[in-house]
């Protein structure tokens, strides 16, 4: 049954809330039966396209990625970044949030900021599309990628944003790198979900880009576990198959018309 939601709402204080990202289709329908949301980030921009940052990641990159996602989601939800430059007024993400939603048959959006986006927030909830906001390390502008709420003024900013972003009307509040004891408060202040990265166990649910969880990004990051190794994997696969080609193993009778 497809979620909805409220009931993702409903979760809160009840039931962890599980999201990862997807980038395509194959992926996206194995999430699909684990997943409450699914998530197409733009931090695709730098796991796929080697980017320097996600503001070089754009809104047609996105809607491509996306459609091709919704072929793999039936059940979760699935929430589509809104790229760098693409709401930097109300009026403009309107416009970019209405061609995302049309174009990808998504279920809401995701923006990076507080204060400074209440208004184009708002401006989308009014029109009845649904958003998730994002808190803490905000990649589309961070400079130091440092985790957030070591100092009391961003403490008290991230609070009060979460609280301003929760008036504006977001379904829940993605939050990025924060101090344990921030994002415990953040989670007990406000009423819709919180879904963290390096936020803690204290957040409402937890999301993981994909390709870090599997181990396929050769990187490794404080907040991340690998749950498998799949590069060992991938290389073993191709391995075998390359010496079975040499040895003239495949194909074989099976394989052949
Ligand atoms: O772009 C992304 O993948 C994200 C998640 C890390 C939350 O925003």
């Amino acid at each position: 049954m497809k979620k909805k939601i409220l009931d993702l709402i409903k979760k809160k204080n009840k039931q962890k809330i599980i999201s990862l990202t997807a980038y395509s289709k194959n992926v996206a329908s194995i999430l699909d039966n684990h997943c409450d949301i699914i998530l197409v980030g733009d931090s695709l921009g730098s796991v796929l396209y080697n980017y320097k940052s996600t503001r070089e990641v754009t809104l047609n990159t996105m809607i491509e990625h996306s459609k091709s996602v919704r072929m793999g989601v039936k059940k979760s939800l699935m929430v589509v970044d809104m790229p760098y430059n693409t709401y930097r007024t109300p009026k403009e993400a309107l416009k970019n949030a209405k061609q995302i939603m049309k174009k990808t048959k998504c279920d809401g959006v995701k923006l990076e900021g507080g204060k400074k986006i209440y208004k184009t927030i708002n401006t989308l909830v009014k029109n009845k599309i649904p958003v998730m906001g994002h808190l803490g390390l905000l990649p589309q502008s961070d400079k130091t990628f440092k985790f957030k709420g070591k100092k009391k003024l961003e403490r008290d900013n991230i609070l009060r944003d979460s609280q301003l972003l929760e008036k504006a009307g977001v379904f829940s509040i993605v939050l990025e790198c924060i101090e344990t004891s921030l994002a415990k408060l953040v989670s007990q202040n406000i009423k819709v979900p919180t879904i963290g990265i390096g936020a803690s166990k204290y957040c409402d649910g937890q999301i993981l880009v994909f390709d870090d969880l599997i181990g396929l990004n050769p990187m490794s990051y404080k907040f991340v576990k690998k749950y498998a190794n799949i590069r060992k994997d991938i290389s073993k696969a191709v391995s075998n198959y390359s010496k079975e080609v040499r040895r003239i193993k495949f194909p074989n009778k099976k394989n052949s018309f």
